[in-house]
């Protein structure tokens, strides 16, 4: 097909032979399938800051590191320099966030280049060389959305003992590609230890897939996998092999009716003792004068 107008720098540069393809336009990038020598590789390209939507917001941005300073400075004002800054900072955190994850044994494409504002990656395929189909597209028996849910949750265990949440997991965001699962789509990916959203962002990935994956096998329904490894990563106790049950124990006792009674008995001695000292305090005054 014709080049893509946003591709051409890539082109030019010689890291792009020619494009095949659209894959997608989604919410805030479009995806082609091109050529690079001998192999087809997928290239991401960022929709312009306008056209992209609800994902900019502070509690994705928070706690994260800009390069440089005065980008920083920039962003907090909003200024043009900012807005730019933060296009940049919002990009690169995608190719940032996989290549680092990949390191440690997180399934996600493995990327080559980061180019004026588009991503060239490993395209996915399924076992017959096509590209590969998300986890929404497919029918699943049981057995299998079991052994999914199991492996990304696995996953989302690995990512946190890295410090990552996703922040966007869902049946659109995970691949089935020929050697098993893979995670795309990393942009909004948040630093748990400085994020104060990171406990809603890592419940509300874990349920989605859960949700999803439970409409095959409905016993996953009632786990909560969200809670139990949130409260461990607070504990410390979170790492790779950790053993999950699904379950969180309830932690509500029963109150102590007897001692919440006297300190509310307290409480009022103390107002009324406050008043009786105020009163004779405003009567003594009036005998002085
Ligand atoms: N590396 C890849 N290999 C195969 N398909 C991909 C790849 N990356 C993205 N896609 C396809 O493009 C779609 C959009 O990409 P994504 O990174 O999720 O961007 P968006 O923010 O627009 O959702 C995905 O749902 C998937 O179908
Ligand atoms: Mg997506």
């Amino acid at each position: 097909m014709k080049i893509p107008k946003r591709i051409e720098p890539l082109v030019e540069e010689g890291l792009v032979d020619s494009v095949i393809g659209q894959l997608m336009n989604g919410k805030e990038a479009m995806v082609y399938v091109v050529r690079c020598g001998s192999d087809i590789r997928c290239a991401k390209v960022y929709k312009e800051t306008s056209k992209r939507n609800f994902r900019h917001n502070v509690s994705y941005t928070e706690g994260r590191q800009i390069r440089g300073s005065r980008g920083a400075r920039a962003i907090r004002r909003r200024s043009y320099f900012g807005r730019l800054a933060q296009k940049e900072a919002w990009q690169s955190t995608e190719v940032d966030t996989m290549s680092r994850l990949a390191t440690v044994g997180v399934r996600t494409p493995k990327c080559y280049n980061f180019f004026e504002g588009v991503l060239l990656m490993e395209l996915i395929t399924d076992s017959n060389g096509h590209v590969a189909p998300r986890l929404n597209d497919v029918i699943l028996t049981a057995d299998l959305a079991r052994t999914y849910h199991n492996f990304l949750i696995r996953q989302i265990v690995r990512m946190l003992c890295y410090g990552v949440i996703h922040g966007d997991l869902s049946e659109y965001n995970v691949l089935i590609g020929a050697h098993g699962l893979v995670m795309i789509d990393f942009p909004q990916a948040i630093f748990a230890a400085s994020n104060n959203s990171a406990a809603r962002m890592l419940k509300r990935d874990v349920d989605n897939v859960t949700a999803y994956l439970s409409r095959f096998a409905p016993e996953l329904a009632r786990t909560d996998y969200g809670s139990e490894i949130w409260s461990l990563y607070q504990r410390g106790k979170l790492h790779l092999e950790v053993n999950l049950t699904g379950n969180v124990e309830e932690k509500i006792k029963p109150a102590n009716v007897d001692s919440v009674l006297s300190t509310i008995n307290a409480v009022l001695r103390k107002e009324l003792a406050w008043q009786r000292y105020k009163q004779e305090r405003w009567t003594g005054r009036q005998l002085q004068y």
